[in-house]
């Protein structure tokens, strides 16, 4: 596969800032991404979910001349810094209804020889994407139309994504004015109270219609704690390895996080 368009023009690489893993970049309405050793696992399981029809998860193109991965270019906003309509009750329900799709569409993908980006975590329910997020998900006009991002997908428990989530999106976070991390971090724009209502919210959303998949919201608080834990070793390994210093204040935002979680719960 080349970067040639249709009419035979070359088109210009147009490099994607936001996340800080991965080299991206766009070239037409396709993305072009540094390819890992679990790159071919995770084309087959969004092909995969594509099958079932879940259209909002990018589309697997393959490898381009250079190696990297492509994939098929979503349109819309993908938010770094939390704009208000981030915080809306449609868009925490637009959440909890897709990750329930995703995991839905996963629950029976299997390949024998799977190389993953994170281990695998017991119970395997679904594949968990491990970082469904504000950052990785695409929006227009203020609603949910993708997710991006499907690197540290690994096989795990529901309860595991969607405590990250809820974190992220209600978010699980002490609320204004109250000290996060050392240096400073992320705060919910919410006081505990709305906070408890928004995740009974975004909860309701994601079990809709399935008494099974209703979870306690103490058990919640206490799987975002645990979550948060692992992220903040998996960021340290990250950043001694690479040197992304652009993260090096996350760790220790997600261990405050999790003592005020375990606090709260
Ligand atoms: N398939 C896609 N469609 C639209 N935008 C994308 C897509 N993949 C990546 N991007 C853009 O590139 C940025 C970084 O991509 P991402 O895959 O999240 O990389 P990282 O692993 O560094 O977080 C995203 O914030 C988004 O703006
Ligand atoms: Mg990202």
């Amino acid at each position: 596969m080349d970067a040639e368009s249709g009419s035979g023009a070359w088109l210009e690489e147009q490099p994607l800032a936001g996340g800080h893993v991965n080299r991206v970049a766009r070239v037409g309405d396709t993305v072009r991404r540094t390819a890992a050793p679990s790159t071919v696992t995770i084309h087959r399981l969004l092909s995969h979910a594509r099958g079932k029809g879940l259209s909002w998860v990018p589309e697997p193109l393959g490898f381009d001349e250079l190696g990297r991965e492509v994939l098929s270019f979503l349109p819309g906003d993908v938010p770094h810094e939390m704009p208000e309509w981030v915080w809306s009750e449609a868009v925490l329900k637009d959440v909890g209804g897709a990750l329930r799709q995703w995991h839905d569409a996963t629950v029976d993908f299997t390949v024998d020889d799977a190389v993953w980006g994170l281990p695998p975590r017991d119970p395997r329910e679904v594949i968990c994407h491990n970082d469904f997020a504000p950052y990785n998900c695409v929006f227009r006009n203020g609603r949910f139309v993708g997710a991006i991002d499907f690197d540290l997908c690994a096989p795990g428990p529901r309860i595991w994504d969607i405590a990250y989530t809820a974190y992220r999106f209600v978010p699980l976070m002490p609320g204004p004015g109250v000290g996060a991390a050392p240096g400073g971090g992320e705060n919910s724009p919410f006081a505990p109270s709305i906070v408890a209502v928004r995740l009974q919210s975004f909860l309701e959303a994601y079990g809709l219609a399935d008494p099974c998949l209703t979870y306690e919201l103490p058990t919640v608080l206490s799987v975002a704690a645990n979550r948060l834990e692992a992220i903040a070793s998996w960021t340290e390994e990250h950043v001694r390895v690479s040197g992304a210093r652009a993260l090096e204040r996350h760790p220790a935002m997600y261990r405050e996080h999790a003592r005020w979680l375990r606090a709260w719960c």
